[in-house]
């Protein structure tokens, strides 16, 4: 039987729909189209010559099995399962879990019974301290699974660091081990070198694959499939995007189609790019998007050298709350973003609005609805009230959020952000604006060799009183 595809609404981006002034034409797209289909092209070589592996990772049943293994083994003792990671090692898994799971334990549901997710993706000592307080009576039930392909993440080894010397002090170094999986690259790196000299089980990283196109390998996957999330499905959901995406025909190609909307926007006054699920489960996919478009477009430099300080600006919403705080913005401010709505159309659970107190019959209007309803009549309000200020949109609609179009919807961006990346002219894949930030961390912690930038930042960023109020 077919399983449920998500599809994009892309009508309400369109000359017809918002104006002829602020909106994309049928022949502006079909101009892009012809620009596009050759990056299809040069991204599915890319892919066959080993140069985008990310493409790869629904179809890497070792890897799979290795996760299915180790999980199979821990999972009987684990009631608390700790990620610690940041960036692209954290944000996936964070998603996974808001997308796939309950938004809160239920006794009589078998799948909220498995353990409990906590994604530590901070230094805050506050928060820290707090954490191992709540977890230290529990360690003998709760696995850690530390996430670092470089392994040298200044933020990631302060936690391991932290969490190794209690596990050590309260369980032995025996104990340390049993409750540890590392998720690193397979050869080299600080982590590696730690797992293997003090034993611990290990996931790969896979070569080649950047932090936040890595939630489809065993740092996304580990973590979920521990939390009892279908990735079976979530990586067949992640194929069938797969063979959406790879086709030449532009128009029958949703990630085509997303990059040219995105691409055309970007270029005509409307740099920032807002998502807004309107569905709880589907907030942190935001987030997750968030980092995926940010550090791989966000770039000073073209691919031929030149400096071009391009990059869409892509910022998180949540429907409705956000219609209480952003959208007098979205409507009235500055008309320089283009909005995409996130709509679910069969929610796993539903309820119906009680009765309206006698003494306030203007609430009828709600009584016996779902839930559901009103949520979605949301979006659709939101979308006209936005039209109407000629502010485009479009909406990917998922019937249902299931792993399977979860994994969709993340092969999707995916693939979209190469392609953009292509269309731009820049290289999506590398992040060297952060890797100064890290540097400069080493800098500032005392790591050896640093010695030069430790003066240079401490020269630049020192207080001047004369600027102090
Ligand atoms: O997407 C990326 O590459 C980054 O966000 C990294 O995931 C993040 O900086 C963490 O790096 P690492 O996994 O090496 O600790």
């Amino acid at each position: 039987m077919p399983r449920s595809q998500i599809k994009i609404d892309y009508g309400k981006v369109m000359a017809g729909a918002i104006g002829r002034k602020h909106g994309i034409t049928p022949s502006h797209l079909t101009s892009l189209g012809k620009k596009i289909k050759p990056l299809i092209s040069q991204i599915n070589k890319q892919r066959k010559a080993g140069k985008t592996p990310f493409r790869d990772l629904p179809y890497n049943k070792p890897f799979t099995r290795r996760v299915n293994a180790l999980v199979k083994t821990l999972r009987k003792k684990c009631e608390c399962l700790v990620v610690l990671g940041i960036g692209g090692s954290a944000l996936g898994n964070i998603a996974l879990d808001t997308a796939l799971r309950p938004f809160l334990p239920n006794p009589k549901d078998k799948q909220s019974k498995r353990p409990q997710l906590f994604v530590l993706d901070n230094v805050d000592p506050a928060q820290f301290d707090s954490f191992l307080d709540y977890i230290r009576p529990q360690l003998g039930r709760t696995v850690f699974n530390v996430i670092s392909k470089s392994g040298r993440t200044s933020e990631t080894a302060a936690q391991f660091m932290i969490i190794r010397q209690m596990l050590i002090d309260a369980l032995g170094r025996n104990g340390y081990r049993k409750h540890v999986v590392a998720t690193t690259d397979a050869k080299e790196g600080t982590l590696r070198k730690i797992a293997e000299t003090d034993k611990l089980e290990t996931l790969e990283v896979p070569d080649g694959v950047g932090g936040r196109f890595s939630v489809l390998s065993a740092v996304g996957l580990f973590s979920a499939a521990m939390c009892g999330i279908d990735v079976d499905s979530l990586l067949a959901g992640a194929r069938d995007m797969d063979r959406r995406v790879s086709r030449r025909d532009f128009r029958n190609n949703p990630a085509a189609v997303l990059t040219a909307i995105n691409y055309y926007y970007y270029t005509h006054g409307k740099p920032i790019s807002v998502m807004m699920p309107y569905s709880f489960a589907l907030k942190d996919m935001a987030d997750w998007y968030r980092q995926l478009w940010a550090e791989s477009l966000g770039k000073n430099k073209d691919l031929a050298g030149n400096e071009v300080e391009i990059g869409p600006t892509p910022v998180k919403a949540l429907g409705a709350t956000d219609q209480h705080s952003q959208v007098q913005l979205y409507r009235e401010g500055p008309n320089d973003k283009l909005f995409t709505f996130l709509e679910v159309k069969n929610f796993d659970r539903d309820i119906r609005i009680g009765p309206a107190p006698d003494c306030a019959p203007e609430l009828d209007y709600l009584a016996g609805k779902k839930l559901s309803t009103l949520l979605n009549s949301e979006r659709r309000a939101t979308e006209y009230a936005l039209l109407e200020s000629q502010r485009p949109s479009l909406t990917v609609l998922f019937d249902r959020v299931n792993a399977y179009t979860v994994g969709q919807f993340i092969y999707l961006y995916e693939v979209t952000t190469s392609l953009a990346g292509a269309l731009f002219g820049i290289n999506p894949y590398d992040q060297p604006a952060v890797e100064l930030g890290k540097e400069a961390t080493f800098a500032l912690m005392g790591q050896d060799g640093y010695e030069n930038l430790t003066k240079e930042i401490q020269a630049k960023t020192e207080i001047d009183e004369a600027f102090l109020v």
